[in-house]
């Protein structure tokens, strides 16, 4: 079953996605079974901690590996037995060990130019990124998850588009068995880092988000359950990319099986 040939959420569309949270809860146990491993990259922000909260949820994967630059606190003891590797980015050879080992690979990383400048944020969203593909596809990952960006292009004339869409293609050059690109648009979330410029963007496309609810954002929530939702499904394509539409799709299974 492909994310990316969901079509928009008509009454047919709410049928499959109802058929296939069923099918997901079967699939989470079959997964379960499997005694798989999982990483992520970027445990702090805003997409991997909510990542972090529903893989622990599902309990899916038998051991999590958060990989950062600083060590988090959990109150929760649904954490306790989340493993934490601090790593050096600029020194990422040294830290292979990190990357041994597991199964998945889920990468939310990334920065702004407007936090860390152009220079910066080339070498967290390209260069991170890729060399933190590179380590685990050493490491023995078999299904690496990227969470890109909506009209990522390797030849696009904007800088972010640009770094996301070479990333994006090399990693495909690594040749993991599974490789998977979420192209979300904007993220609807409530960031606990003020960015100006993003809040504005939110405000603007809340009302713009109900009548077009798939063209320009996305609730965070859904992007990572369409994160988890694809990680339980057996693929037979090599490369996936879910874009924005897909990745509502995909993530509204769990929804409705809540309601
Ligand atoms: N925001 C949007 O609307 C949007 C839309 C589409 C795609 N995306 C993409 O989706 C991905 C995740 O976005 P997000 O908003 O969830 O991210 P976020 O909240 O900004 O979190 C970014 C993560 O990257 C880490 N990071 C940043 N700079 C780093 C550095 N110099 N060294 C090591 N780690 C660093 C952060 O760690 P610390 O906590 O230690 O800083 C954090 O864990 C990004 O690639 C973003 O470009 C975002």
């Amino acid at each position: 079953m492909q994310g990316v040939s969901f079509p928009l959420r008509s009454d047919s569309q709410i049928t499959l996605s109802s058929r296939m949270a069923e099918d997901t809860e079967k699939l989470c146990e079959g997964l379960r079974k499997e005694n798989k491993s999982c990483f992520i990259l970027g445990a702090s922000g805003e997409t991997g901690k909510e990542l972090l909260k529903e893989i622990i949820k599902n309990r899916i994967f038998s051991k999590v590996t958060i990989i950062g630059r600083r060590k988090l606190t959990f109150e929760d003891e649904a954490y306790k037995d989340v493993i934490q590797e601090v790593v050096d980015f600029e020194k990422l050879d040294e830290y292979s060990s990190a990357f041994q080992g597991h199964d998945v690979g889920f990468c939310c990383l990334g920065t702004t130019k407007a936090k860390s400048g152009e220079a910066g944020f080339i070498r967290v969203d390209r260069d991170y990124v890729l060399k933190s593909a590179q380590l685990a596809k050493a490491g023995g990952c078999t299904h690496f998850n990227l969470e890109s960006s909506k009209g990522a292009n390797k030849c696009s004339s904007f800088l972010y588009l640009r770094v996301k869409g070479e990333v994006e293609a090399a990693i495909e050059q690594l040749d993991f068995d599974r490789y998977t690109i979420f192209r979300p648009a904007v993220l609807m979330c409530d960031r606990e880092e003020y960015r100006l410029a993003e809040r504005i963007f939110q405000k603007v496309l809340i009302p713009i988000s109900y009548t077009f609810p798939t063209a320009f954002s996305v609730p965070l929530t859904t992007v990572v359950r369409a994160m988890v939702n694809n990680a339980v499904l057996n693929s037979d394509k090599k490369v996936e990319i879910l874009e924005n539409k897909a990745i509502h799709a995909l993530g509204a299974a769990q929804e409705i099986t809540k309601k």
